[in-house]
């Protein structure tokens, strides 16, 4: 599949006022409409670099993974609407389409999930790795040091030039994320390790893992499966956000793909981005009762307080977050099955009927995210706050590396390496300790 964009018949010109420079730059057209201006050459032909902190205004790359259009709440996932996804396709499923581009036949989805299942436990040593954490360790700590660790294991899968190697490495990622992050847990707790088993699934594995005991089997609840299967597949890919971008910034370097990842797991974990859905459950908690609403909206609106309302806004969504909408439906379809009157449900049920009604919220944009309604379904499985973050690393560990690997084989790629915009003092010379 082509991930070159078209040169468009039009151009910019960049005229500097008050001199008789002038630069034409080229337009490029993506899919949708999408188009952006090539200034690729404008360091060279003018000395002046493009300055946007935050990447407001930057795209980094060209890619065909997935698309979102944020004004109008569109998510599309190698062209496939993300509610279509949610509604007939499964995480495994998604997965392959992410990775590889198309649907896969039934066939090539059983190939695909027989080579996951092959590689789900981890090297024995690996396991003493979680000793050397305190017990109270905050599993993504953990995750970012075992998953890095990968690379220390997996010796075979290190060359990024082999494309078989590349395959190898990635199918170890995904697999192993479950049985390490259910080890994080498991470690925290103080029970032993559970081993995968591979006649499961990867989501009825991670349960499994999760929940089973040596002396007790944990029985699959088909509802919850389905759901953590719907949380990964509305988690597995977001185009270049930070984590994603954190991953190819990393893997621009030519690092190899487990020490990639374990940089995507560490900048996913802020609650600006992953660790939301964690700060969610723990906002929740601090507003306590629907009666202490209205204060805590003061709050987020008041400029003086840092309080943010978690779960709400977005960088690129500035409609709702089509993820949102089926979360909240599978949220509703858990705390039912299970028969859970959560007080928490119906506290972020007010809170998001207050915050959209506020005149605040509609005129700067800011609509539920996806985290908003996955922490309150991952607390009605029993999963605690801490490892919400993980179960999205878990996901999205597809994603980084379906957007590594485009990387990887995109010819035109190069280190990333931005410049800046210095402000600092001027050159001087060195002053010696007695004359300071
Ligand atoms: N509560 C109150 N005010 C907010 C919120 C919020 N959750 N989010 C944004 N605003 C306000 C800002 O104060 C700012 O106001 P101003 O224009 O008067 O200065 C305006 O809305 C724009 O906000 P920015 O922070 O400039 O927007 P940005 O695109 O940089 O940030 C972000 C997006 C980080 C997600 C932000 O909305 C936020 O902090 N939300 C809460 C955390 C959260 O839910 N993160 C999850 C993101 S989704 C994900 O990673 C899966």
């Amino acid at each position: 599949m082509s991930t070159s964009a078209k040169q468009a018949q039009r151009t910019v010109t960049l005229t500097f006022n008050g001199t008789d420079k002038i630069l034409e730059l080229p337009i490029l057209e993506g899919t949708n409409g999408n188009q952006g201006i090539d200034i690729r050459q404008l360091f060279d032909k003018t000395g002046y670099i493009a300055f946007d902190p935050g990447f407001t205004s930057t795209g980094s790359c060209e890619s065909a993974i997935t698309y979102i259009d944020g004004d109008r709440g569109i998510l599309l996932y190698r062209g496939y609407p993300i509610e279509q996804l949610a509604l007939h396709s499964d995480f495994m499923e998604t997965s392959y389409l992410l990775l590889r581009g198309h649907l896969p036949s039934r066939d090539e989805k059983q190939a695909f999930e027989q080579r996951i299942v092959r590689h789900t436990m981890v090297h024995e040593q690996l396991r003493g790795f979680y000793q050397g954490f305190r017990r109270d360790a905050h599993p993504m700590a953990i995750m970012v040091g075992v998953v890095g660790a990968l690379s220390a294991f997996y010796h075979d899968s290190l060359d990024i030039n082999d494309p078989e190697q590349r395959d190898i490495a990635s199918y170890r990622l995904i697999a192993k994320m479950p049985t390490l992050a259910a080890m994080a847990y498991k470690y925290s707790i103080g029970q032993p390790f559970i081993y995968p088993k591979n006649n499961l699934g990867l989501v009825e594995n991670f349960l499994h893992m999760m929940f089973a005991v040596p002396c007790e089997e944990y029985i699959l609840n088909p509802v919850l499966v389905k759901a953590m299967d719907r949380i990964l597949l509305l988690h597995a890919d977001h185009e270049q956000n930070a984590s994603t971008s954190t991953v190819r910034l990393a893997g621009s370097s030519r690092a190899n793909p487990f020490a990639c990842i374990a940089s995507g797991i560490a900048a996913l974990w802020g609650p600006a981005h992953g660790g939301a859905n964690e700060a969610v459950l723990s906002m929740l908690v601090q507003i306590g009762h629907k009666s202490n609403i209205k204060e805590y909206v003061a709050k987020a609106k008041d400029k003086n307080d840092p309080f943010r309302l978690m779960g709400f806004g977005h960088r690129v969504y500035k409609n709702y977050d089509p993820r949102a909408n089926v979360m909240r439906d599978t949220c509703h379809e858990v705390l039912a099955s299970l028969g859970i009157d959560d007080p928490m449900l119906e506290l972020a049920v007010e809170l998001e009927r207050i915050a959209l009604e506020d005149p605040y919220f509609i005129e700067k944009k800011l609509y539920p995210n996806v985290d908003f309604y996955s922490g309150i379904i991952l607390r009605a499985m029993g999963i605690p706050t801490s490892m919400f973050t993980v179960i999205f690393a878990m996901a999205r560990t597809v994603g980084w590396i379906a957007q590594w690997m485009e990387m990887i084989q995109d010819p035109s790629q190069k280190i990333g390496r931005p410049r800046q915009l210095y402000i600092g003092p001027e050159a001087r010379d060195y002053v010696s300790k007695d004359l300071r």
